[in-house]
């Protein structure tokens, strides 16, 4: 395999037409390893991630880079107009996009587990009346609990879900845990593992078909740096 980059940066000239591939890429926490990994891979020069630009192309224009809100790189890939993305599995599982998951990458570990507070006397997840579960991932905290016949109402937020059980709101919260210290800041421990979670590459189904000289080119390159 060559380790020629393919990538260079983008010409004035080359950002007009809309890449054959488009690559949809995490903003945030993960942007940093998806960009090294891609740059080890030969797929991406450095891009200019602070450009109001919304497409990145590499130098030929053969693949574009479009920086995403994490939650929506599924949907993109789902629905074509990314061919390629990088996710985290939590959001992944959460979204129910389908799409083709060809490789685990090696970042963006952490798990998503139940967590309570560390002075609650009682059994945790044994509840004689509905408990309620504060969390982002509402879709995957309803089939947690549902699974084991627990009536949980759960209340969905969009971040800090640790204050859930501080201020009252919530029982149990269903969150990321990476290191701990959120958790262990605000009084509360972890009680189950949901999911282990990491970085995975996504393709859209058809263009996994329909593109897939240059898809498998590009699986390829990044399987040989992981
Ligand atoms: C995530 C997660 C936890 C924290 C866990 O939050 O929701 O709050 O990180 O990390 P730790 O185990 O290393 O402490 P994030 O920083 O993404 O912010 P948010 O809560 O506002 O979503």
């Amino acid at each position: 395999m060559s380790s020629t980059p393919v990538f260079a940066a983008p010409s004035e000239s080359s950002v007009e037409s809309r890449p054959p591939i488009l690559f949809a890429l995490p903003k945030g926490r993960t942007a940093e390893e998806s960009l090294a990994l891609l740059e080890k891979a030969g797929l991406t020069g450095p891009l200019d991630t602070n450009s109001r630009k919304l497409v990145l192309p590499n130098a030929d224009n053969s693949i574009g880079f479009v920086m995403a809100k994490p939650w929506d790189v599924p949907t993109y890939v789902e629905y074509g107009a990314a061919d390629v993305g990088i996710c985290g599995l939590d959001v992944l599982r959460e979204s129910g996009r389908r799409v083709h998951e060809p490789l685990r990458l090696p970042f963006g570990h952490c798990r998503l587990s139940v967590a309570g507070p560390k002075d609650r006397p009682d059994t945790p997840l044994r509840y004689a009346s509905q408990p309620r579960i504060a969390t982002k991932y509402p879709r995957l905290a309803q089939e947690f609990f549902r699974k084991r016949g627990v009536n949980a109402e759960v209340i969905g937020l969009s971040g800090s879900v640790e204050l859930g059980p501080v201020l009252g709101l919530a029982d149990l919260i269903v969150d990321i845990v990476e290191t701990g210290s959120t958790l262990r800041a605000n009084g509360l421990v972890e009680i189950r593992t949901i999911l282990d979670v990491q970085a995975v590459l996504i393709i859209n189904r058809a263009a996994y078909q329909l593109k897939s000289k240059q898809i498998q080119g590009i699986i390829e390159r990044i399987r040989a740096v992981i």
